[in-house]
């Protein structure tokens, strides 16, 4: 299979969006989770199409986006989405907030597992909730510490499957678990799900609405923004299978469905309905940049050490062999004008560790690991 071309460096820097324009010319940006290809042509075609329409006005996201989704979903997972049961949001952040919002009181607790992505920290008290944090153990879910969680009845558990930042792809056995702790103690379980469509070749993604029991306890969101770099179009979804959860999604704001991007819906099925051959271009592609970066760490770069992600374009980092807290991110930024997230952003147990993006080209990533190669050479 052929891999995706990436635009020379002149020709990313034109972009406008975050990941390019955070950080000076002379900075290989590879921190925000934007990837550096092109969008996939059916995409380009359904956006360049409703320009040429003058189609920029509110979203019909009913029923074109839940068909869609329901289509892929049933395809790519087996996951039998009832396409009334979905419901067109903002973006992921948004709805889980919301969610959030109506199954916490003040104060309550809320369960996240760091380190995770960053915004789960303030998402959390946005809507109210306080985080309880359990950590990951040796990047999995520790699930008799989520038991001994579930015990002090938190409000909810906000569930990364796959898992940013350390690209761990929940297995069935591990979702059923959670599902039986969730049950048994009557926690309800958000599930992000935005990376879904990323996992790698190697391993399987199980959505947790398939896991039997779940429909009653959990909630998932899916979105097209990540695997189709389409996070500016503002457009995710919140999927039910059960009248439980199906009742606290109908409590949400009347308006949500109408704050989505016309341009993200557009988008979205065009990504979920033709957009899959790209998919698979884009898998292979990030496959093999994950077997480059091993390679140019082993040789270039020994004291950083990583578990190669099952899923994303984000690489998890331990340099903790060069410093503690944000410092590795720093001397990679001062020294080497690279620039990557800082561990500790996503929980104090990501002290002493960087965030790559490898969604780029191999030059890209070759020329950045030589720069932290030299700077942590100093
Ligand atoms: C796990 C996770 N959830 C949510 C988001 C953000 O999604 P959205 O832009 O739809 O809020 C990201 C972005 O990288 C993410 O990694």
């Amino acid at each position: 299979m052929d891999l995706l071309p990436v635009a020379p460096l002149d020709v990313l820097r034109r972009r406008r969006s975050a990941k390019w324009r955070f950080h000076p010319d002379d900075v290989l940006p590879l921190p925000v989770a934007e990837m550096d290809f092109d969008l996939a042509p059916p995409v380009q075609d359904a956006l360049r199409a409703a320009v040429d329409r003058s189609d920029a006005g509110y979203p019909t996201p009913l029923p074109t986006l839940a068909d869609a989704l329901a289509g892929f979903a049933g395809e790519r997972w087996g996951w039998e989405i009832d396409p009334s049961a979905v419901t067109a949001v903002t973006d992921v952040g948004v709805g889980v907030v919301e969610l959030l919002r109506l199954l916490t009181r003040p104060g309550d607790p809320v369960v996240i597992c760091p380190p995770v992505y960053a915004p789960f920290f303030g998402w959390v008290p946005e809507a109210g909730g306080r985080v309880f944090e359990v950590l990951l153990v040796d990047g999995r879910l520790d699930l008799p510490g989520l038991e001994r969680a579930f015990a002090q009845h938190p409000a909810a558990f906000v569930l990364c499957n796959p898992h940013n930042p350390v690209g761990r792809v929940h297995t069935r056995e591990e979702l059923t678990e959670l599902v039986r702790l969730a049950t048994a103690y009557g926690v309800p379980v958000i599930s992000d799900e935005i990376h879904a469509p990323l996992v790698l070749p190697g391993a399987t993604f199980t959505p947790i609405l398939t896991i039997p029991g779940a429909a009653a306890i959990a909630v998932s969101l899916v979105s097209s923004s990540k695997a189709w770099n389409l996070a500016g179009l503002k457009c995710a979804t919140i999927v039910t299978a059960g009248p439980r959860l199906a009742d606290v999604v109908g409590r949400l704001p009347q308006d949500t469905p109408w704050r989505v991007g016309h341009f993200g819906v557009l988008a979205s099925v065009a990504a979920y309905t033709d957009g899959v051959p790209w998919l698979d271009q884009l898998l292979a592609t990030l496959d093999d940049r994950r077997a480059l970066l091993g390679r140019l760490l082993a040789e270039r770069l020994s004291k950083v050490s990583w578990r190669p992600p099952e899923a994303t374009f984000l690489a998890w980092l331990d340099c903790t062999a060069i410093g503690t807290g944000a410092a590795p991110r720093e001397l990679f930024f001062t020294r080497g004008r690279v620039a990557l997230e800082p561990g500790p952003r996503f929980g104090a147990n990501g002290s002493g560790f960087v965030r790559l993006n490898f969604g780029t080209s191999a030059e890209i990533l070759e020329a950045a690991v030589d720069r932290m190669a030299e700077a942590a050479a100093v």
